[in-house]
């Protein structure tokens, strides 16, 4: 099976876990695409759900195939929101932001009873941090917030490079909220819970890419089958 094979099959297992009335949040990047795309055919034939998007790509998508879609001002508490992640250990503590969606990711998931990743196992690691966690920063002050951003890596036990993250024509990505992102080429992340603290008391710091006891459960596809992580119900 193609890695895009098993992210379909790990979207497939999540569209099992929606029930007709439900208030969804639906996550941003490729694995998450096939779970928006297999909810507008269940949508088609009658499925009666309201959604809330992480980006503006994926409330496009959605809109696309007809699924209704709401705001979180008017639909503030959500059931179950499904989104992929760059990595998620075995206590369900994710990096997430490779598509620059981290902070309305995060603000979805935060409105969500329950948040399930979907992922191909390729997703699964020991420790959180071979992948680059990326830092939703704001425009003004940059140098001083990524001064910032350094010292409170290091305060963490961390180190590494600080990469502002820039679009294939090189000119700098912005965010959907109109922010950069400070990619931190870490390596490892030996305590998560201490970086996550210390970048949020950064002023300049809109959000991380840390998602720290928001995920209660994981869908994580392999040839050899499906694994569970945490409770799908
Ligand atoms: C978007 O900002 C990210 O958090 C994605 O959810 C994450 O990068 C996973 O994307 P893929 O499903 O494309 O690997």
């Amino acid at each position: 099976m193609s890695p895009d094979d098993l992210k379909k099959l790990a979207a497939a297992r999540a569209l099992e876990l929606v029930r007709p009335g439900m208030r969804l949040g639906l996550g941003t990047g490729s694995t998450a695409k096939h779970f928006v795309d297999l909810l507008g055919e269940r949508v088609a034939k009658g499925l009666d759900v309201i959604c809330v998007s992480t980006s503006e790509v994926t409330e496009a998508q959605a809109r696309g195939l007809g699924i209704p879609m709401s705001t979180l001002e008017e639909t503030p508490e959500l059931d179950l929101t499904i989104d992929g992640a760059d990595e998620v250990d075995s206590s369900l503590r994710l990096i997430k932001g490779g598509g620059a969606a981290l902070l309305r990711e995060k603000i979805v998931a935060s409105a969500s009873a329950r948040m399930v990743v979907i992922a191909d196992d390729s997703k699964l690691v020991p420790q959180l941090g071979r992948f680059p966690l990326p830092i939703e920063v704001v425009p003004f002050g940059l140098e001083v917030t990524r001064r910032a951003v350094l010292a409170a890596i290091a305060a963490a036990g961390a180190s590494g490079d600080l990469v502002l993250r820039r679009k294939p024509d090189g000119s700098v990505l912005l965010t959907d909220g109109g922010h950069y992102i400070l990619d931190a080429h870490l390596c490892a992340i030996a305590e998560p819970e201490a970086l996550s603290a210390a970048l949020a008391s950064i002023p300049g710091v809109v959000e991380h890419g840390l998602f720290l006891g928001l995920a209660t459960a994981a869908i994580l596809a392999a040839g050899a089958g499906l694994t569970i992580l945490g409770d799908l119900e």
